[in-house]
């Protein structure tokens, strides 16, 4: 196996003299601007700060004067017998730097760091000019449907760092399952944050019995989002409004269509998309003001989203107090009233110097200003958006939904939708074929879905995550002339071996 870096850089030489070889001894230099970089370096590795030597040092600069050329997520690289030096205009690119060098060294560098490895971690001369075709490159984790662990949550984030994706979706909120702490509303998480069973997979039916459930408490949370920005990884939180709200109602009745009939919300136990929808009256849109405040709080982030998904309109159609408020606002019907529900977010976010993005079910009733919208249902609401001066982020079903089977159905022993091969996965453009070249500006990235109804372990993730991430994320990094398939499948096998170090349980590609 030969060195090879995924995703695929600008411009990669192999320059054919001879290798840096790594030390316990080799020095780490650095300026102010990489003094964060170095640190997660050093630690990752394994280096002594300390350490005295002979050894070739790697030098690590940030000049902001490479902007026009790198941007502010691109390096170069040099690496050789005399040492490696990474360059960038800001820290995210020498990160990135230091992401191919980790790809220069052998696997092995993965596992036992250089403990067990003197003198034989050895990287090939090289030079490489980096950076990325798209700046959100990302990916969604569901821990609604299936919880994850903090130490889960962080792996997971690890790994996106090695494929230089930079936007973490952390799907906090649905109707399974109310996963963050909100200090003023408890019951969020002491009651909706736990399930009473769970249907048993493939055979929906029938329930396992079995109790689920967990949350992060605010400082995990403060905790996750730091340990990102380290890896250079935005923390967007989805909240979701007006629906995917049963959770939140089991907690807070009061905050539901509670004159709707039949209204009796719980802690969903199944998969299927629910009636529960927040009510549209004083006290509920107080609630969502104040569990927002909280979020705003807790995630930096610019972008914060909210959903928007799959909002059923039938209990604001049944409630008295529904209907008598979309009277009294002149909305015509339940989705005019979901619109209303996210102009509202809209505004709230943008007084506090956030922006909203939701699925493309918000542009329902006209996208306000500055909302950006992420397009799964079809490319076309994209196209739409942008055409009318909206930031997208794409995440098709056809090409992004990582809960799609990989393989055939005897083999995963049952599956959702349609098969989403790894093939597949690296042929998509995320720029649509009809958007006209002005606004392809407004697509800002793609990302890879992974909605966990049918991943109870957090094995079974890794093994619908990857190669698939991995493929996307040379579709989001790398230029489109620079991606070939049949290239990506001989450069591959170096990153599953490094995989296989980091014991991620990957999908093996069959062919
Ligand atoms: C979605 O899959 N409901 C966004």
């Amino acid at each position: 196996m030969n060195p090879a870096i995924i995703p695929h850089p600008v411009s990669f030489q192999l320059t054919g003299g001879a290798p840096f070889v790594l030390t316990p001894a080799t020095r780490v230099r650095f300026d102010a601007a990489s003094v964060g970089v170095a640190a997660w370096f050093m630690k990752w590795l394994g280096l002594d700060d300390s350490a005295k030597g002979t050894g070739a040092d790697i030098a690590l600069t940030v000049d902001p004067a490479l902007a026009g050329e790198l941007g502010g997520e691109g390096y170069k690289l040099s690496c050789g017998a005399g040492g490696v030096a990474i360059r960038g205009a800001a820290a995210a690119g020498v990160f990135y730097g230091l992401q191919s060098l980790r790809q220069l060294l052998p696997p092995d560098v993965e596992q036992s760091k250089l403990r067990t490895q003197n003198g034989k971690l050895t990287a090939p001369a090289a030079e490489i000019v980096d950076r990325p075709r798209f700046g959100w490159r990302g990916s969604l984790l569901d821990v609604s449907r299936h919880f994850a662990t903090v130490a889960e949550v962080k792996r997971y984030i690890d790994l996106m760092a090695l494929h230089k994706l930079n936007v973490f979706h952390w799907h906090l909120v649905d109707d399974q399952g109310w996963r963050i702490e909100i200090k003023k509303y408890p019951k969020l998480t002491e009651v909706g944050a736990w399930r009473a069973q769970t249907v048993i997979q493939y055979r929906e039916q029938e329930l396992d019995g079995v109790p689920h459930g967990g949350f992060y408490t605010q400082d995990e949370i403060r905790d996750v989002v730091a340990y990102a920005a380290e890896r250079f990884i935005t923390v967007m939180p989805e909240i979701e409004v007006p629906g995917h709200s049963s959770a939140a109602l089991a907690a807070y009745p009061q905050f539901g269509n509670t004159d709707a009939p039949g209204y009796a919300p719980r802690v969903q136990e199944r998969w299927a998309i629910f009636p529960e929808t927040y009510a549209p009256k004083a006290e509920t849109l107080q609630f969502l003001d104040d569990v927002f405040t909280e979020v705003l709080a807790l995630f930096p982030s610019t972008f914060i989203h909210i959903g928007g998904d799959e909002a059923m309109k039938d209990q604001w159609e049944a409630s008295p107090t529904g209907k008598a408020f979309m009277r009294a606002n002149g909305l015509k019907d339940g989705h005019e009233l979901q619109s209303w529900f996210i102009r509202r977010t809209e505004n709230f976010l943008a007084a506090r110097g956030r922006r909203l993005i939701g699925w493309d079910e918000i542009q329902e009733g006209g996208l306000a200003p500055g909302a950006a919208m992420m397009a799964w249902r079809d490319v076309k609401w994209a196209v739409e958006a942008a055409r009318h001066g909206h930031d997208v982020v794409l995440a098709p079903t056809s090409h992004t939904y990582f809960d799609y089977s990989e393989g055939d159905e005897a083999e995963e022993g049952g599956t959702i939708g349609a098969q989403t091969t790894l093939e597949k996965v690296y042929s998509y453009e995320p720029i649509p074929a009809e958007l006209e070249p002005e606004h392809h500006a407004r697509v800002l990235g793609a990302q890879g879905q992974l909605w966990r109804e049918r991943m109870p372990s957090f094995a079974r993730t890794e093994y619908r995550a990857y190669p698939r991430l991995t493929a996307l994320a040379e579709v989001v990094w790398s230029a489109r002339e620079r991606r070939d398939y049949a290239d990506f499948r001989a450069r591959l096998p170096w990153l599953l071996a490094r995989l296989d170090r980091l014991d991620v349980n990957f999908r093996r590609p069959r062919k």
